[in-house]
């Protein structure tokens, strides 16, 4: 090794990875057929967080040497930190053609699996590695996981207690062990295993949210509270997560006791976050301030993703009929000659609820979706009902939109809109002339305001000032129907399935 190399590998460790990396451009420049140079100034880049540039070296030092398995799966973790699971795939099975039971590579293809949902796959690929060696941490505790997703609780315990065997310092599976537990409705247990976690780690905000979980099951609310706010403090960047949480667990503890220390957390939250839009409207909501005249999209977009998974069936759950109404409606006030497909957009389509009603009544559609969740589009793709599907935020979406079509429809979209004015605009904008509007809005039965933002986060409206609105801007009423649209609880939510027809348009 030269001595240069030994400065660079000596700066290397000492984590002074420019400087290394400096040295390192250098050498392969000197030796761009030296296939360890390029290795390292991938690695240098790695280290920088530059993922492009390290993929560019690696795939250098790979044409230098095809069969060197470091490399390959050096390439195979880039691309999946990249979420480019498809490179990732391919590069985990040319280690596999070079090693059948790589475990690196298998481990690999597990965490790909489970990034996009697929959790059996997923665990099988852990377990793959777990059949070779029983020994091997990262196996089990992905393992744990992974069961732990897929609501194997049982499991998920017996894989952590395996894994905290190899390595007892493990707050995962501390963690694992504790929302587990939670899960099966064994508190005293659970509260063990989250206390030993956060022994370990005091600082990791997702062990205060399962003490807040667990709290809230035993109806120690100002516990839960606490607990619920000390994950918000964890880190100095809080996550978009970590506030989504928070405002849920305020609007849970205000519907179960009423609005005071709810509020007080809420003053708080506004106060410390300052300027975080995501803040200012949840915390606001729980206020019940209505200067707030949308939802937050960040908000709306990662909520969605996380309730993804369970939409349809929580939504079936809570007897959700909108769809069912919203097509009904459809079928009575949209002219649809049979020989051509009905051009629909289906705004804030979610999971496709919607376009499948669509389909099933009115038959021969071309339906465009648009969403601001794309785990909710994600879902809404795999079930084929749709001719496009786009992630954007609706008014964006609307502005920019070339098409007109003759039927547009929003169900249970604008409940995250108070005031709606942009939002019909903009729809009349990109209706054809006699196109077709059907949506729904939830029922104002709080005061006489226009809207009003409730605790949930959603906003319910005023059905005279939806109708004023929708005049205003050259939409004729054709159909306005009050129907109990789902449940919430023991209660039924009660809203509109409104239909109206493009008569003009004003410029405004
Ligand atoms: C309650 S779900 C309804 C989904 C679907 N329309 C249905 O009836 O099953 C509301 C959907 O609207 C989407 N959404 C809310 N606000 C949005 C916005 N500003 N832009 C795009 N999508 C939005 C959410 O992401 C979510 O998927």
């Amino acid at each position: 090794m030269s001595s240069l190399e030994q400065t660079a590998a000596v700066l290397y460790g000492e984590q002074k990875y420019p400087q290394a990396l400096d040295i390192y451009l250098s050498l392969y420049r000197k030796n761009p057929k030296t296939e360890k140079y390029s290795i390292y100034c991938g690695s240098c880049f790695d280290a920088l967080g530059k993922p492009a540039q390290a993929i560019k070296f690696y795939q250098k030092a790979s044409k230098l040497n095809p069969a060197s398995v470091t490399t390959l799966l050096a390439l195979s973790q880039l691309y999946y930190q990249k979420a480019d699971y498809v490179n990732a795939v391919k590069f985990c099975e040319r280690v596999l053609k070079l090693e059948p039971h790589n475990a690196s590579a298998y481990l690999n293809l597990g965490n790909i699996a489970y990034c996009q949902g697929a959790f059996e796959e997923a665990l099988s690929y852990y377990e793959k590695v777990y059949l070779q060696d029983e020994k091997n941490y990262l196996a089990l505790i992905n393992m744990a996981n992974t069961c732990f997703d897929l609501k194997h609780f049982a499991s998920a315990i017996e894989y952590a207690h395996k894994a905290l065997k190899l390595y007892p310092s493990s707050f995962d599976a501390y963690l694992i062990r504790g929302n587990s537990y939670l899960e099966l409705g064994k508190y005293t247990k659970a509260e063990e295993e989250l206390l030993l976690a956060c022994e370990l780690n005091a600082q990791n905000p997702w062990v205060y949210n399962a003490f807040s979980r667990l709290y809230q099951k035993l109806e120690r609310w100002d516990e839960a509270l606490l607990a619920g706010w000390k994950a918000l403090m964890c880190e100095p960047d809080t996550q978009d997560e970590q506030h989504i949480n928070f405002g849920y667990l305020l609007y849970e503890y205000m519907a179960e006791k009423g609005g005071t220390l709810a509020a007080k957390y809420a003053h708080q939250w506004l106060e410390k976050f300052i300027g975080n839009k995501l803040v200012l409207y949840m915390a606001n909501a729980i206020l019940n301030n209505q200067q707030i005249e949308c939802a937050e999209p960040r908000y709306v977009g990662k909520m969605f993703d996380v309730f993804a998974p369970d939409f349809d069936t929580t939504l079936a759950g809570l007897e959700y009929k909108a769809p069912q109404f919203l097509a009904e409606t459809a079928q009575k006030v949209c002219s649809k000659p049979f020989w051509r497909p009905l051009h629909v957009l289906d705004l804030g389509c979610g999971t496709g609820l919607c376009a499948e009603k669509l389909k099933k009544t009115l038959g021969w559609c071309l339906i465009n979706g648009v969403d601001l969740s794309a785990k909710m589009l994600e879902l809404a793709a795999s079930k084929k009902l749709y001719h496009h599907l786009q992630q954007a935020d609706i008014t964006t979406y609307l502005s920019q939109c070339a098409q007109a079509y003759p039927l547009v429809t929003a169900c249970d979209v604008l409940t995250y809109f108070g005031n709606l004015k942009i939002i019909f605009n903009l729809v009349a904008k990109v209706l054809k002339p006699q196109g077709v509007f059907i949506f729904t809005v939830s029922e104002n039965r709080i005061d006489d305001a226009d809207y009003h933002l409730m605790p949930s986060g959603r906003f319910v409206h005023n059905i005279s000032y939806v109708k004023k609105l929708l005049k205003y801007c050259g939409l004729s009423l054709l159909l306005c129907d009050r129907k109990a649209l789902r449940t919430e609880g023991d209660k039924i939510v009660y809203g509109y399935v409104v239909a109206v027809r493009k008569e003009f348009t004003i410029a405004k």
